[in-house]
């Protein structure tokens, strides 16, 4: 072949390549898209279950060797009607293979579903009030895959009944409390209280025997997401900023409620005493550092709050007994919802690497009314021992949103809300985007050819600390293209001299 031939190759070439590397963005496409998610090397996300509208909170147990999972809603899949299902689904051999799956109850706005040994406990609204609920014998009926018709008893009836920032999450903590977030009835507002002696904007817990609640932090405008520190027993929970001051202010926030910290109990005409953490909402708020879609480990710098603190002169935000920072910011809007400690343990082999134990896992939802879009992926974080001090901040699972620096193709297709450890150690994901549950296995076999596999591609970095990964096919395109550019300017060249 002559230098003509060979330049013309070359051309020929370089089209095609730029064809191809030109990095076409992803088309768009609705409904649930598992092939479009990436996690780490040697991990596999797939769907667990679909048909779930508005999935939300996950509790998972084992009984009589079947495991059966339950999972709270928003409400009806239109989101106009905020009655909702409770699901349960079963997987009657725990093969990791759902066997069936069913509506338990329906009831008004079933965010919160926890197990308590043979029962549910379930939070919503009835007649206007925030309510806890006790499913008695429960697993008997999700094992028939029949609906829930026993009588479900009443925990307590004190919760506000206010819907805005009302789907409640319960969890229990290591001392057999049952934790739960009042979130502010607003975007930003005063604490008020109830008559109960409820202050929105708090954490509680709940004594489910004797019903008393206490009051553990105040200053926390809409937790959806909380968990003990495995080794330390601390409590951390996530919070959402608030909106309509820019885009790229207030950060959301992980925050951590210190060992030994006070507690009041709620009742009529209750005061909250300084002793309680404060975090700070509606003065003071958190700005991260560095790129507001990987932000820089740690809190940032305190915020004040243009309308309730707008000279700091009503609030000192740097004073941590009125403004407790965060352990990390998590970056504007991402609307962080559930959390979990990952817990390794000897006895689940074949679920993820030991050095994941402590490993903080985030589901954030995603924003609603930034542009453009920021978040729809589950962070990964790793703190240390009972302080403040982020070592890992990372994406591990992402591709809800995609083309996301491509303003004219971007998309969102699901919503993350919730990560459960599963009692076989492996990770499970809701998403009231698609109504899903998601299931993230872990081969170690698979770590070095995972490459080959979409499913298990390493993590998009895109929204990570690394390139993205569209800029960098163009980046690889625009290198062949100067190298074919060069091929054949030598071969003109050498054809004449
Ligand atoms: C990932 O999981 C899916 C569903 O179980 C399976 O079909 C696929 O083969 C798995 N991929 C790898 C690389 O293991
Ligand atoms: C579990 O098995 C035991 C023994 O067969 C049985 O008595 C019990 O009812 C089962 N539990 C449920 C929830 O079905
Ligand atoms: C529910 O309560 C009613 C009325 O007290 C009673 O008749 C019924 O047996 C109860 N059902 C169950 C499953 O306990
Ligand atoms: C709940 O309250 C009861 C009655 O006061 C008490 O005996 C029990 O220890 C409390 N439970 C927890 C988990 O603190
Ligand atoms: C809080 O209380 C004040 C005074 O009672 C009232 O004006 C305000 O509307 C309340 N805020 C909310 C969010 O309920
Ligand atoms: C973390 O704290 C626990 C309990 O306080 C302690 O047993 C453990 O040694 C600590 N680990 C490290 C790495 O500091
Ligand atoms: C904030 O400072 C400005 C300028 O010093 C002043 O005019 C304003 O009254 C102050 N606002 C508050 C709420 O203190
Ligand atoms: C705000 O609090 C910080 C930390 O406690 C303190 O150093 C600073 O002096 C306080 N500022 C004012 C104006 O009081
Ligand atoms: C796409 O980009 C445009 C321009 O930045 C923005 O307005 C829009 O919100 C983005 N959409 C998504 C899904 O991110
Ligand atoms: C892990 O991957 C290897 C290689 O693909 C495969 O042979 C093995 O069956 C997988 N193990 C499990 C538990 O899926």
């Amino acid at each position: 072949m002559g230098c003509t031939g060979f330049a013309v190759l070359q051309l020929l070439l370089l089209l095609w390549s730029s064809a191809v590397q030109a990095a076409e963005p992803v088309p768009e496409v609705k409904g649930l898209q598992p092939q479009l998610l990436t996690v780490p090397p040697g991990f596999n996300i797939s769907v667990y279950q679909d048909g779930l509208p508005k999935a939300r909170t996950i509790s998972a147990t084992v009984v009589n060797g079947s495991t059966i999972v339950y999972v709270g809603s928003a409400g009806s899949d239109d989101g106009k009607n905020p009655v909702g299902n409770v699901y349960y689904i079963v997987d009657e051999d725990s093969d990791g293979v759902p066997d069936f799956s069913g509506t338990l109850l329906r009831i008004d706005t079933p965010n919160g579903v926890v197990v308590q040994g043979s029962d549910l406990l379930l939070s919503g609204f009835e007649d206007g009030k925030g309510m806890v609920w006790r499913l008695p014998d429960v697993h008997s009926y999700a094992l028939r895959n029949e609906p829930f018709t026993g009588n479900k008893s009443v925990i307590t009836d004190r919760l506000p009944g206010d819907r805005w920032h009302g789907r409640r999450v319960l969890r229990f903590s290591p001392d057999g409390l049952l934790v739960l977030a009042v979130g502010v009835p607003c975007n930003v507002c005063k604490l008020n209280r109830t008559a109960q002696g409820i202050q929105f904007g708090s954490l509680y817990s709940l004594n489910v025997t004797s019903g008393e609640l206490r009051q553990l932090a105040t200053g926390v405008r809409n937790s959806v997401g909380f968990d003990w520190h495995p080794k330390t027993g601390e409590l951390y929970f996530t919070d959402n900023g608030r909106d309509k001051i820019g885009n790229d202010v207030p950060d959301c926030e992980l925050n951590r409620i210190p060992a030994n910290s006070a507690t009041v109990l709620a009742r009529p005409g209750a005061t909250t005493p300084a002793s309680i953490p404060n975090f700070g909402h509606p003065y003071c708020h958190t700005e991260g550092l560095g790129d507001p879609y990987a932000r820089d480990f740690g809190a940032g710098k305190p915020l004040l709050d243009p309308e309730f603190n707008p000279n700091g002169t009503v609030v000192n935000c740097s004073d941590p007994t009125l403004n407790r920072q965060p352990v990390q910011a998590l970056g504007p809007h991402t609307a962080p919802l559930g959390m979990r400690f990952y817990r390794w343990s000897k006895n689940t082999p074949g679920a993820f690497p030991r050095e994941y134990d402590g490993t903080a896992f985030i589901a954030e939802h995603g924003s609603w009314n930034r542009a453009p879009k920021i978040g729809y992926r589950i962070m990964m974080l790793r703190v240390a021992n009972g302080t403040n001090a982020v070592s890992d901040y990372e994406p591990f699972a992402s591709g809800w949103l995609q083309n996301e620096n491509d303003n004219a193709h971007n998309f969102t297709w699901g919503r993350p809300v919730d990560v459960e450890q599963m009692p076989d150690g492996l990770l499970l994901i809701s998403d009231d985007g698609t109504g899903a549950l998601y299931r993230v296995t872990y081969n170690a076999s698979n770590v070095d050819s995972s490459s080959s596999s979409s499913a298990t591609r390493s993590v998009s970095a895109s929204q990570g600390p690394a390139q993205p990964s569209g800029a960098a096919a163009v980046r690889a395109a625009a290198g062949f293209a100067w190298w074919a550019l060069l091929v054949v300017l030598a071969c003109v060249m050498h054809s004449n001299p």
